[in-house]
């Protein structure tokens, strides 16, 4: 019986969320907690799921009913990605998956989009088919897409590249960065962060008030052009200063938090070159960039603001094989 491994990496988003939605750029990150799955062919023709960590326990469906009756939250993205694969590659046998994450699907690092690139990539693998990153991404992006609607797909890059990525047009332009990890720390504020409906507001926000909001995008694009110059010098002290401008921009856009704010603050007060919160914003993460030299002052500064500060390596490898 053929087996096949695979992971992919979580994400954050370091400059430029919101304004990436609507075609500009932004700068994310790869991150080292990786989501695993495995998966072999079975002789029915029916896909069984297995993903304990958001609650899925042999999950059953005959591969001629996939996306049709109710499906479990944990397993949509999964069942959608298998859907749009054999759309596409025609399976002929059913097949087996399990899940495991190093992270929480709750603190937003895109478990979801590392589970979609991670079925593509070993259903892939296990039926011997050549596919490119570029047809992963495409892919996964249209799982992302069917499920989610307005997004920019940036974490579907993150899993499939892995590294430090500038992205930009919905995947048209996808460049890797080369930089060094970043001493990086994350505040998680306890509160999840309803992305689909944030991102709706600030697409609301854009019809309404577009003079501003498309200038406060233009700004947001500034920053990021000026972030990968930052990052490919090293000058941390400058990223800083980006990410703490980029802070402004995002709450005036309306998506930051008291919380994300107590984070922000604690951050920068306790010796980080700069602090914003990542992703849609509201709940999720903060996340500092700071000399090494103050990890723990902050660390302390994050706990005794109400959040949980989790230290992370960044730039890591994108979807792999692990057999
Ligand atoms: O909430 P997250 O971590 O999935 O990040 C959302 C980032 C947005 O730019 C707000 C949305 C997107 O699709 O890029």
């Amino acid at each position: 019986m053929k087996k096949i491994k695979v992971s992919a990496p979580g994400k954050l988003m370091l400059l430029g969320e919101h304004s990436v939605v609507h075609k500009h750029p932004c700068i994310v990150t790869a991150v080292e907690q990786r989501l695993y799955l495995n998966m072999h062919i079975i002789k029915d023709d029916i896909l069984i799921l297995n993903a304990p960590d958001v609650k899925v326990k042999n999950y059953k469906k005959p591969f001629n009913k996939l996306l049709q009756n109710d499906i479990p939250k944990g397993a949509l993205y999964i069942e959608t990605a298998v859907k749009n694969f054999s759309d596409e590659y025609k399976i002929d046998t059913g097949i087996s998956i399990s899940t495991n994450s190093e992270f929480s699907s709750k603190l937003g690092f895109g478990s979801s989009s590392a589970s979609a690139v991670c079925t593509i990539k070993a259903l892939a693998e296990i039926f011997g088919i050549k596919i490119t990153p570029r047809q992963v991404f495409n892919l996964a992006y249209k799982t992302h897409f069917d499920i989610r609607g307005l997004s920019s797909g940036f974490d579907i890059a993150a899993a499939v590249y892995g590294k430090t990525l500038f992205y930009s047009k919905r995947g048209e332009i996808i460049k890797k960065i080369d930089v060094e990890s970043l001493p990086l720390i994350i505040g998680y504020t306890k509160t999840k962060a309803h992305t689909a409906d944030i991102v709706e507001k600030v697409a609301e926000k854009l019809e309404k008030y577009p003079n501003v909001v498309n200038s406060i995008f233009d700004s947001i694009s500034y920053l990021v052009q000026k972030g990968k110059k930052a990052l490919l010098d090293y000058d941390l002290k400058l990223f800083g200063d980006l990410m703490n401008f980029n802070q402004g921009y995002l709450e005036s856009l309306g998506v930051n938090s008291l919380i994300l704010s107590k984070l922000v603050y604690a951050a920068r007060n306790s010796g980080a070159f700069g602090a914003k919160l990542s992703g849609a914003g509201i709940g999720d993460n903060m996340i500092a960039v700071a000399p090494k030299s103050k990890m723990n002052q902050i660390e302390n500064a994050i706990l005794n603001a109400g959040g949980e500060p989790i230290k992370i390596k960044t730039n890591v490898e994108g979807v792999r094989l692990e057999n």
